[in-house]
């Protein structure tokens, strides 16, 4: 088993690498992200290419990276050169962690403005604003937010001071217990948010959308937006895994703790859409609301019912947990590394990343207004300029190259006895998961995005 131990410490136990990994996995991706993606690939026909995207590909490559980030106890740029080094092969396959840390890096600086909407969202429930306000209400309030660079910069500062406050002082303190508490809140909440739309809302609708399969609706292009989200929403190819992998105790099972973040991550996903397309069909909004679209679904229902006020500032407060704890896994690969090869202090290392993404971050939310423009991306027309290339450009080729290359990595470069040594069996699972590992999922993800842009 484990032949190392982490300069960075520890999770006490097993189920805090699951409620950590949970908390990186379950965030904005489930609740902002999805249903908007959703609405804009054609429902049903994205919502089954994503989740055998989730089976087949996610799942495999998130016991992959737990993998790699223990066996190597590193930053995943470091696990993965000494990975590489210990079975003879090049050092060069610390480039796919650099890969990781660079999307990592552009992720979050969007990832932290939209976050900043979310705390805005808190504070206008908090205070009645979005008392009883109609479904045209919302949409020109949120559009009104987005309008206005000066309050979205404060927004995206208070949520990436929050960011490195947490992982200054290491990912543990504070973290575990945060997790611990809230995310089961948060579930419960949307649990409740479903109920209220399917009894107010047109549920009937709702669940023929998402879950009718109109086969003439997958295009290339939505399956590389499925797969590309598939990435996200487990926060795969990006470091965060690896290195939330590299604090995993060595007697923990990875197929066990892995299966239960991404069952987890996926019912979140799709508690979301129920809850918000209800609301979007008794209330005639266009499915093109893009990324605007949870801010301008709920705050209709909790505006319509009683104490809505209330249940509305604790859900947007909750989901600001969520964005954190997703946030923070974001950040933590890159200030690993930082401390590990400029022997920066932790601290010091937080600011730097932090604040290199804060920078960026106010390119993304000029991107809404004074740097807005249109362009046109596998045959759909995006509004909002840099923002949306800085998502797709992660999305559907960062994420999807560096998990093709970690497929390979653990199903080639790794050998067979290390990777049984770490998952413990060579059972009929184990068997399966090395066939989808070694074949199933680099050709699938290659065939993908070949097909997207036409080379296939
Ligand atoms: N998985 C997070 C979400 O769905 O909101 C986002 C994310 C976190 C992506 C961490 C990548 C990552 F490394």
């Amino acid at each position: 088993m484990s032949i190392r131990t982490s300069m960075h410490g520890q999770w006490s136990s097993r189920l805090i690498f699951i409620l950590a990994a949970t908390g990186s996995s379950v965030g904005l991706g489930n609740i902002w992200k999805f249903p908007y993606m959703a609405g804009q690939n054609g429902g049903g026909a994205f919502v089954l290419v994503y989740l055998i995207c989730i089976f087949m590909i996610g799942a495999p490559l998130l016991m992959a990276e737990t993998l790699i980030g223990r066996r190597g106890r590193q930053s995943p740029i470091n696990s993965l050169e000494t990975l590489a080094w210990d079975e003879g092969r090049s050092r060069s396959w610390r480039m796919v962690g650099v890969i990781g840390i660079l999307a990592s890096w552009l992720i979050i600086s969007f990832y932290s403005v939209v976050a900043g909407w979310t705390l805005a969202y808190s504070v206008r429930m908090g205070t009645g604003a979005l008392d009883g306000v109609t479904a045209a209400g919302a949409t020109s309030i949120f559009n009104e937010l987005i309008a206005d660079p000066e309050r979205l910069l404060a927004w995206h500062t208070i949520f990436m001071v929050l960011t490195v406050a947490v992982v200054s002082r290491g990912v543990r303190s504070g973290l575990e217990q945060a997790v611990r508490v809230l995310m089961p809140l948060l579930f419960m909440l949307l649990l409740f948010l479903v109920g209220y739309s399917a009894l107010k809302g047109d549920f009937t609708q709702t669940v023929d959308f998402l879950f009718t399969v109109d086969i003439n609706a997958i295009t290339p292009a939505t399956v590389l937006m499925a797969l590309g989200h598939a990435f996200f929403t487990l926060s795969l190819g990006m470091g965060a895994i690896m290195i939330y992998g590299s604090y995993l105790p060595a007697d923990a099972s990875i197929p066990r703790v892995t299966i239960q973040v991404m069952l987890m991550d996926t019912l979140v996903a799709l508690l979301a859409g129920l809850a918000i397309f209800p609301i979007v069909f008794t209330n005639d909004l266009p499915l093109t609301k893009e990324v605007g679209l949870v801010f301008q679904t709920l705050p209709v229902a909790f505006g319509q019912m009683p104490g809505g006020m209330f249940f509305g500032m604790l859900f947007f407060i909750l989901l600001v947990f969520a964005a954190l704890t997703s946030a923070i896994s974001l950040l933590e690969p890159i200030v690993a590394w930082l401390v590990e090869s400029l022997s920066l202090k932790r601290v010091h290392a937080a600011i730097m990343a932090g604040f290199s993404s804060w920078v960026l971050g106010i390119v993304m939310l000029l991107s809404f207004n004074h740097w807005a423009f249109e362009f046109d991306f596998l045959g759909q027309t995006r509004a909002n300029g840099l923002f949306d290339m800085f998502d797709l450009v992660t999305t559907t080729f960062l994420l999807p190259v560096g998990g093709f290359a970690t497929a390979v990595f653990v199903g080639w470069i790794l050998s067979k006895l290390v990777v049984i040594d770490e998952l413990g069996g060579h059972g009929v699972f184990f068997r399966v998961w090395y066939f989808l590992i070694r074949y199933a999922a680099p050709l699938a993800v290659a065939l993908i995005f070949l097909n997207a842009i036409e080379v296939v």
